[in-house]
């Protein structure tokens, strides 16, 4: 049986991946008057701040000095943050609520896996904070996903090795981090895209306790 969660946030427990690309989006149009590909989206997903920019300067083959590179990744998060305004309980995922109470119901706690630097402050507008015991501050990491460093990190928080732990997902670089993490991938989305996750849901409400309990077991078959 598996003994702790962990969790990433956009696009797990709330609706707010698309708010990224939309935010970069808008800071491309405004800068370089450049519309980004939808499909680029996928490329930037679970990322880091820095490593989406230049992710989606190498695409548009764009140089920018070190300052205006500061200067941008500011602004995306500006543009990011003002998109956050609205947001409430009524952007969390289908069936968060109810996996988040399953888990503490059988004794599972969670933590926070996730790349984005305003995780607390998202997790508090959607008034999910206290159900987490540890929430991984992904500047503290040396490396960012793909890389496992902040499961490892958030596995080690709750005083568990990944290899005991779930782990939730949506973007094709947070796979990978589980993965290598030893933790047990679960994915939602596309099961193509994400097929090295031990199981993939299309919609976050397919997330049952027991569907979370079949995989743990038979990752470790
Ligand atoms: C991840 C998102 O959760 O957080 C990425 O999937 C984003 O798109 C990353 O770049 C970093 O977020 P933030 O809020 O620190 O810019
Ligand atoms: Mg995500």
């Amino acid at each position: 049986m598996f003994k702790g969660a962990l969790f990433d946030l956009d696009g797990v427990i709330a609706d707010t991946a698309i708010l990224h690309f939309k935010a970069w989006q808008q800071l491309m149009r405004t800068h370089f008057k450049i519309e980004l590909p939808l499909e680029l989206e996928t490329k930037t997903k679970g990322v880091s701040r820095n490593d989406s920019l230049q992710t989606i300067l190498n695409f548009c083959e764009i140089k920018v000095s070190s300052t205006q590179f500061i200067q941008l990744a500011a602004e995306k998060n500006t543009i990011y943050q003002s998109f956050l305004t609205e947001l409430t309980s009524t952007n969390i995922l289908p069936g968060i609520t109810r996996l988040i109470n399953d888990l503490r119901v059988n004794h599972i706690p969670l933590a926070l896996a996730s790349a984005s630097q305003n995780g607390p402050l998202i997790l508090d507008k959607l008034g999910l904070r206290h159900n987490f015991a540890a929430i991984e501050d992904p500047s503290q990491v040396k490396h960012g996903k793909p890389a496992p460093d902040i499961f490892i990190a958030a596995a080690n928080s709750l005083g568990l090795d990944p290899i005991d732990c779930v782990g939730f997902e949506d973007s094709i670089a947070g796979i990978t981090a589980i993965n290598t993490s030893g933790a047990t991938a679960i994915a939602i989305g596309n099961a193509t895209e994400l097929k090295a996750a031990t199981i993939v849901v299309n919609n976050t409400d397919k997330l049952s306790f027991n569907t979370i309990t079949t995989a743990f077991i038979e990752a470790h078959k």
